[in-house]
């Protein structure tokens, strides 16, 4: 009697050991994808969706390393008799199911969205109170990845919802990345990684014009983003399987080539997650470039997983770094002037010593090799000083080795 219970005592620890694994580690990197609200808003459709994920292969964005499809807001039916959710039919007319297996076909992995309020910011029917039901029917669909915003959230405490959809996509069985939406608002930099794998700092990326600095300072223009990030320590709770999210990317969406290009070797250096916010079918070559320049690219995917930032400013250039594998350094040089700028680079005087990550970057002791990412080219080494002209609103990248 007393051997059967110590063997469904172990049982039930292997058990539970095995469904923990199967949760975790989900996202050792800063996840990679696209989504469909910063360009398409309500205009979501299967159609649309299942030519992003062609367009994200042929386009050799999925060989680039961005994998994740999400269905943003507004896919959503209505809810039935039971209460379980379902698809838009006009919209989704073949089913969420359909989708996935289209989206799985192609090696990607599929994303969807919801909020812990009771609709979700377009006015659509939301989680709260249904989200087990939920998380079975994302299971059923086999959803991969889910958006979970805070919208319509009124008195709810906003670590106590997260915990709630974290532990019903766990009864459900299936590991699907949580990406917790809720602004910033409650700190979640502080909590979050308990629930999910990646969360929002700041509310929306200034969704329709002047994406890089906008007049009005009340939007969250991608300049703002930045400088939010660089405080409250952010960084410090950055790592594999959590990561700070300062909103999807606006590459390819109006702004000018340097401050696109500008704005991805930022959301690199900080080890954000890559979600793409522009239309994969109708894509530039100059954008397409951007968006798979696999030196710049490896920078946001370090395995380390440490958050960069900034070490200082001035006369409106701006040097960020980021400690990398091996010992090497990204350094990138910011134009925020709107003007050209002449720079002269002194790297004895570039000297970080970190005690977060533990890192030190010593030019002035150490001779490294310069790499510059964006024009794939060797430059010398730091034993030298260098000049570089950094047009306006863009950045001079390099890697130390
Ligand atoms: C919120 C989110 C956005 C987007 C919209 C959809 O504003 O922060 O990223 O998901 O809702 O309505």
């Amino acid at each position: 009697m007393k051997k059967n219970l110590l063997l469904l005592t172990v049982l039930i620890f292997v058990a539970c050991g095995v469904s923990a694994q199967k949760f975790s580690n989900l996202a050792p990197t800063p996840p990679m994808g696209w989504n469909s609200w910063n360009k398409f808003q309500c205009n979501v459709s299967e159609t649309l969706i299942k030519e992003t994920a062609d367009a994200m292969v042929s386009t050799g964005l999925a060989e680039a390393g961005y994998q994740y499809v999400v269905i943003d807001d507004c896919w959503h039916g209505d809810r039935d008799s039971l209460g379980m959710i379902h698809e838009n039919p006009e919209t989704f007319p073949s089913g969420m199911k359909a989708l996935a297996d289209y989206i799985h076909s192609k090696n990607l992995k599929f994303g969807i969205y919801s909020c812990a309020g009771y609709k979700t910011c377009a006015g659509y029917p939301a989680g709260r109170g249904h989200e087990y039901q939920d998380a079975i029917q994302y299971a059923k669909w086999e959803v991969d990845y889910l958006k979970y915003d805070w919208c319509n959230s009124r008195a709810l405490n906003a670590e106590g919802s997260y915990m709630t959809i974290r532990d019903a996509l766990y009864a459900a069985g299936r590991p699907i990345v949580l990406s917790i939406c809720e602004w910033g608002s409650n700190k979640p930099w502080k909590w979050a990684s308990k629930y999910g794998q990646l969360w929002r700092t700041t509310p929306d990326i200034a969704p329709y014009f002047d994406q890089w600095k906008n007049s009005h300072g009340y939007d969250w223009d991608v300049m703002h983003i930045v400088d939010r990030q660089m405080s409250d320590s952010v960084r410090f709770y950055a790592g594999p399987n959590a990561w700070n999210d300062p909103d999807m990317l606006e590459v390819g969406n109006g702004m000018t080539v340097s401050e696109d290009r500008s704005h991805f070797t930022l959301w690199c250096i900080l080890a954000a997650p890559l979600m793409l916010g522009n239309d994969l079918r109708n894509i530039s070559q100059e954008t397409l470039s951007i968006l798979t320049n696999k030196e710049v690219i490896a920078i946001d995917q370090d395995p380390l997983g440490y958050e960069g930032w900034r070490i200082s400013s001035e006369n409106y250039v701006e040097i960020w770094v980021k400690p990398l594998k091996d010992s090497s350094w990204a350094v990138c040089f910011l134009n925020r002037s709107n003007q050209e700028k002449v720079y002269t680079i002194d790297w004895s005087k570039i000297n970080v010593k970190d005690d977060f990550t533990m890192s030190i970057l010593d030019p002035s002791s150490h001779v490294y090799n310069v790499r510059d990412v964006w024009n794939h080219k060797d430059c010398g080494t730091t034993a030298k000083s260098m000049s570089v002209t950094i047009p306006i609103h863009d950045v001079f990248c390099v890697v130390l080795k």
